[in-house]
């Protein structure tokens, strides 16, 4: 297979080594607006830069776009309208208007879409979704999500990233969605930049939290930070009727328990969603690559990522006016 991958940062290096690992990727092509990271990228994953976007996607089976959010939407436009199957990372768009519009394209032409929720691909997440479908964990109370960075994104990141909750609490979003099979009735969010200023000049925050109601009565708790001075930590607890369990929680959780009978961490804290989510983006992958040859579904439409940028929008409007907002209103 020959995948043309546009976007050549932290992401687009990750994603550009995991498919050039597969035996049955016979190149990649790489292009970046910026030359230089296209070339470095296209190095050390052994691919080749092509210097436009266009001329990446000339001959090529399928596109991965790994590009600054605000290039998403163009991008994947020009590949479905090549017919080609294309992987987006999250989130599919820049803005709610660009989502519609390009999900009203894709849908139109029923181009093969996958987004990049990686969480989807997680063995705890999955095992968690599986408890709630199969009824092992009961009537589901309260679902906590927790996500805090360890280092806030670099500077240049946070003008072109949606702010927190469209960058980073979509993650959630969708995973609350996948797993609970719930949509998200109103959601009551709160923000504060409690550290780093930076934010506050993109009318962002590096801290947030929200009550999510489902449409079951389910309760969502969102608790959300840029910066964790331990490490990494994404985590997601479910109390039911019947069960009550965690994902995340394990060796390399960056948290300090204080009882003093807690177990001692053995190794080092997980430090970025690298590690975290090492094999889930591996999977996620090698799942798209499958999904491009025809095999299998796109297992994250581009609806979905449509109904993850429904509740982020929300929550940036109930946080901006302090009150509940409904996603279905957005
Ligand atoms: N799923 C995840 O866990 C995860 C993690 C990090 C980032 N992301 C997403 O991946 C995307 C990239 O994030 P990143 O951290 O790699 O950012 P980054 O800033 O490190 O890299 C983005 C790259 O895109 C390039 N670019 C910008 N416009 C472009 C265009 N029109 N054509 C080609 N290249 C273009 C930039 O020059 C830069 O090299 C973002 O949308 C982000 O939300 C997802």
């Amino acid at each position: 297979m020959r995948i043309c991958l546009l976007g050549a940062g932290r992401i687009g290096r990750l994603h550009g080594t995991l498919v050039a690992a597969q035996s049955e990727v016979d190149e990649i092509v790489v292009a970046d607006v910026d030359p230089g990271r296209a070339a470095e990228t296209a190095a050390a994953i052994g691919g080749r830069v092509a210097p436009t976007a266009e001329q990446a996607m000339e001959g090529v089976d399928a596109v991965i776009v790994v590009a600054s959010t605000d290039a998403h939407a163009g991008l994947v436009a020009a590949a479905v309208e090549r017919g080609l199957p294309t992987f987006c990372e999250k989130p599919l768009a820049f803005d709610l208007p660009e989502t519609v519009e390009l999900v009203e394209q894709i849908e139109a032409r029923g181009a093969v879409v996958q987004v990049g929720f990686q969480r989807r691909f997680d063995p705890a997440y999955r095992e968690a979704r599986r408890l709630i479908e199969s009824g092992e964990l009961g009537t589901v109370y309260l679902v906590r999500l927790i996500a805090h960075d360890h280092e806030p994104p670099p500077d240049t990141y946070i003008p072109v990233s949606g702010g927190l909750f469209r960058d980073s609490s979509i993650h959630d979003f969708d995973a609350l969605r996948w797993v609970t099979g719930q949509e998200v009735d109103e959601v009551y969010a709160a923000g504060s930049v409690r550290a780093f200023p930076v934010f506050e000049r993109y009318d962002d925050v590096d801290t947030g939290a929200a009550i999510l109601q489902l449409a079951d009565g389910t309760l969502g708790v969102l608790s959300q930070t840029r910066h964790d001075p331990l490490g990494y930590d994404v985590r997601m607890e479910i109390v039911g009727s019947r069960d009550a369990v965690t994902v995340g929680l394990g060796q390399q959780t960056p948290l300090r328990s204080l009882e003093p009978d807690a177990p001692a961490r053995a190794g080092p804290a997980w430090q970025t969603f690298f590690t975290r989510f090492e094999t889930a983006y591996q999977e996620e992958l090698l799942t798209f690559l499958r999904v491009a040859r025809g095999e299998i579904a796109s297992p994250c439409t581009a609806r979905d990522a449509l109904e993850a940028m429904r509740i982020a929008v929300a929550a940036g409007l109930s946080r901006s006016e302090h009150r509940p907002v409904r996603p279905m209103d957005m």
